[in-house]
């Protein structure tokens, strides 16, 4: 007789492997991988195709069903990430690490969207209902008709769910959830995926929306929200650095809406409060040009951001120089530099290069190559780049610069915050806004040579 098979996972990032292993190949973590304690066995190689099933009713593309209308909670930076409101029976994942504020986010989504009329549950499994009870109090939202209840146990919060019947149900987190058909404990990846499983298809089945929260860890113990990615429709993550007061919700997927999208949020003594215009808070830390810095007009989903780019060149004490980079990506600074060097004849080697982008935001844009170029240059060359001046584009292996998509809305971003020239990459189109500059360039040594003279 066949053995059952046993299949691994890492919980950190939902890897299945068929045997253990002390580091996951698929993320890079160390002791991530656990043994699968399987839901069912599954369908068995001879029942498929022996047995009939019953057919499934087909239908065709055209449809006469007009799509559901989403709920906005009237916090717009939500609303946006989102892809323009909650859609209904749909399931939302929100990640981040903990403390960050997820519990207070979901908190003041919750009593907004039961302000406007959504049913709506919040979950708790990881703090008692009265101290979320005290959360809502400082947050100054008790009037809000949301109901509360701290359970763990999937079997119990279906049958609520069953009874109640929201139409919005908040589970905070999906890591203390724990379903008795599963035999590991609560927070392995099994049970994570199982009680993620149910909810969502639960969801899906009563025209229920569902946000789960997820934890991120780094713990092997407690799988993280990468597990359960692929069954929602929407991945949120709420990043911040804890020195900072403010906090970026990104959308890394959405089935309803662009994906990238940000929101901006600043925590403060009462809750989570939206940040209308991110560039302004960005660049509230800019003082006097210096070397190294440079304002990048940046792109986020729908929407322009300025961020400051901070670079750092110094002499090496080591043998091998130091390349930091916070914000960023390494291994495009690394290509950065290389392009510089090679095209530009502009070596790096024996000097330590740290890049920082401003106010703990992070970049993915390539767009962003050419303002890290003239961070990186500005710092070398002690040179600064005049303080009302934007950079943006993308730079090629050749050290030609890439045209970017929208380049007037960054103009226009960069002109209502005060910036009045630009340096662009040529070709693609060359839209006018009054009052700013726009100064474009063909290749990277044509902008070293205009902007620090011979380079
Ligand atoms: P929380 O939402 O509990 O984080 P998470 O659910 O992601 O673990 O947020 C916890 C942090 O937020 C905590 O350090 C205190 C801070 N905070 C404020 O600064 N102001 C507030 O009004 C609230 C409710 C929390
Ligand atoms: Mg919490």
């Amino acid at each position: 007789m066949a053995k059952a098979k046993t299949s691994f996972s890492c919980s950190a990032c939902g890897s299945v492997f068929n045997k253990w292993s002390g580091r996951c190949d698929g993320c890079g973590e160390w002791n991530t991988i656990s043994e699968d304690t399987g839901i069912s066995k599954g369908p068995s190689a001879a029942t498929l195709g022996n047995s009939k099933g019953k057919s499934i009713t087909l239908t065709d593309l055209r449809t006469e069903e007009t799509p559901p209308p989403r709920t906005l909670s009237g916090l717009d930076e939500l609303d946006r990430v989102l892809g323009g409101g909650l859609v209904p029976a749909s399931a939302v994942l929100v990640g981040g690490d903990p403390g960050i504020g997820k519990s207070t986010l979901l908190l003041q989504a919750a009593a907004q969207f039961a302000r406007k009329g959504l049913k709506t549950i919040y979950v708790s499994g990881e703090e008692a209902s009265a101290q979320v009870r005290m959360r809502a109090q400082r947050l100054k939202l008790t009037d809000a008709p949301v109901q509360l209840a701290a359970e763990t146990n999937l079997r119990d919060i279906l049958t609520t769910l069953d009874q109640e019947k929201p139409q919005l149900a908040i589970i905070d987190s999906i890591q203390t959830m724990w379903s008795d058909t599963v035999g590991s404990a609560p927070g392995s990846v099994s049970q994570v995926r199982a009680a993620a499983h149910e909810l969502t298809s639960y969801a899906k089945r009563k025209n229920m929306a569902v946000i789960l929260v997820g934890h991120v860890t780094k713990d092997g113990q407690i799988a993280g929200p990468r597990v359960v990615e692929h069954m929602v429709d929407t991945v949120l993550y709420f990043e911040g650095e804890r020195g900072h007061q403010f906090r970026v919700l990104r959308a890394v997927k959405n089935r309803f809406g662009a994906a990238d999208e940000i929101g901006v949020f600043e925590m403060t003594g009462r809750g989570l409060a939206e940040v209308t215009n991110p560039s302004a808070l960005f660049l509230s830390e800019r003082g006097t040009p210096a070397p190294g810095s440079v304002v990048f007009a940046g792109i986020e989903g729908t929407r322009p951001v300025l961020v400051e780019l901070q670079a750092l060149v110094a002499p090496s004490p080591h043998a091998q120089p130091r390349r930091a980079v916070v914000g960023w990506d390494s291994s495009r600074l690394a290509m950065i530099l290389a392009v510089l060097e090679a095209r530009c004849g502009i070596p790096f080697t024996g000097l330590d290069v740290y890049l920082n982008v401003a106010g703990g935001m992070k970049i993915s844009e390539p767009a962003a190559d050419l303002a890290v170029a003239a961070a990186l240059l500005s710092a070398r060359e002690d040179a600064s780049i005049p303080a009302e001046t934007v950079v943006f584009g993308e730079i090629s292996l050749s050290g030609a610069l890439r045209p970017v998509s929208q380049t007037e809305n960054r103009l226009k971003e960069a002109q209502k915050l005060g910036f009045t020239s630009a340096i662009a990459p040529k070709g693609g189109k060359s839209p006018r806004v009054a009052g700013m500059a726009l100064n474009q360039m063909g290749d990277l040594t044509q902008f070293v040579g205009d902007t620090f003279g011979a380079g």
